[in-house]
């Protein structure tokens, strides 16, 4: 099995524009309405509440099975004793010490591949979205307990200031701290035995999430951004 195409596919399906093609199929071009963004937010901004969770969903699936599959081909690899496979974890740690990076490597490049495939797709001139949904998506498969605590963030943020983008870049922005926090009290940072990728991967993500929110960022700044209502469905 050669487990490095698994990254293209991570990012054939990460670059598929549910949010477009939800819209689409209401007879709307969402790049032309709301934020133009074609990610949930939009689509529920425009086109309605259903139409937005069930691209909140997909974008999401898009990132956590490309990931998932990853993390289960790797758990098979190289094995000879079928036994042996409930033992395994999510990071490798049958490889032979050395080469556990490598697991856990391969891992993280398949979420980055889907959320470039989503934030650069080819098929809507390499534009795409801002890839919250799909890395949300991503790091439920890498990381469970960091989303919960991530979860959190949004919704405090989203429901202090009514601003999704504010809520997204918080998030993004604890995103690296947390999972540096997580190494430590998990005692991996002692031991030196930390999953550096991961640390890398949140990193290079919180940044690209920020990055793709610098319209937002400029809006809040001027006063104009979106701003959800409390009874309204849109912005
Ligand atoms: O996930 C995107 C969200 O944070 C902002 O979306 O449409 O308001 O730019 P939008």
């Amino acid at each position: 099995m050669q487990l490095w195409l698994c990254p293209l596919f991570a990012f054939l399906l990460g670059s598929v524009p549910f949010g477009l093609i939800i819209a689409k199929l209401k007879g709307i071009d969402i790049r032309a309405h709301g934020s133009g963004n074609i990610g949930a937010t939009n689509v529920l901004r425009v086109v309605g509440k259903k139409y937005g969770i069930t691209c909140l969903i997909l974008d999401a699936l898009k990132g956590y099975l490309p990931v998932a599959v990853a993390i289960t081909l790797i758990r098979y690899e190289g094995q000879e004793n079928p036994m042996e496979i409930d033992s395994l974890t999510a990071w490798g740690t049958v490889l032979p010490a050395g080469q556990q990076w490598l697991a856990q490597l391969l891992q993280v490049l398949c979420g980055l591949a889907a959320i470039l495939g989503h934030n650069y797709s080819p098929w809507v001139g390499f534009k795409g979205g801002k890839g919250i949904a799909t890395s949300a998506g991503v790091l439920i498969a890498l990381a469970p307990a960091a989303v919960v605590i991530l979860l959190l963030v949004w919704l405090i943020l989203f429901f202090t200031t009514r601003y999704v983008s504010l809520a997204s870049i918080g998030a993004a922005a604890v995103l690296p701290p947390l999972i540096l926090f997580g190494s430590w009290f998990h005692g991996k940072l002692a031991a030196g035995t930390w999953n550096k990728p991961l640390l890398v991967f949140s990193i290079v993500i919180a940044a690209l999430a920020i990055w793709k929110h610098r319209s937002n960022l400029q809006r809040l700044r001027d006063g104009t951004e979106h701003r959800f209502s409390r009874k309204s469905k849109n912005a």
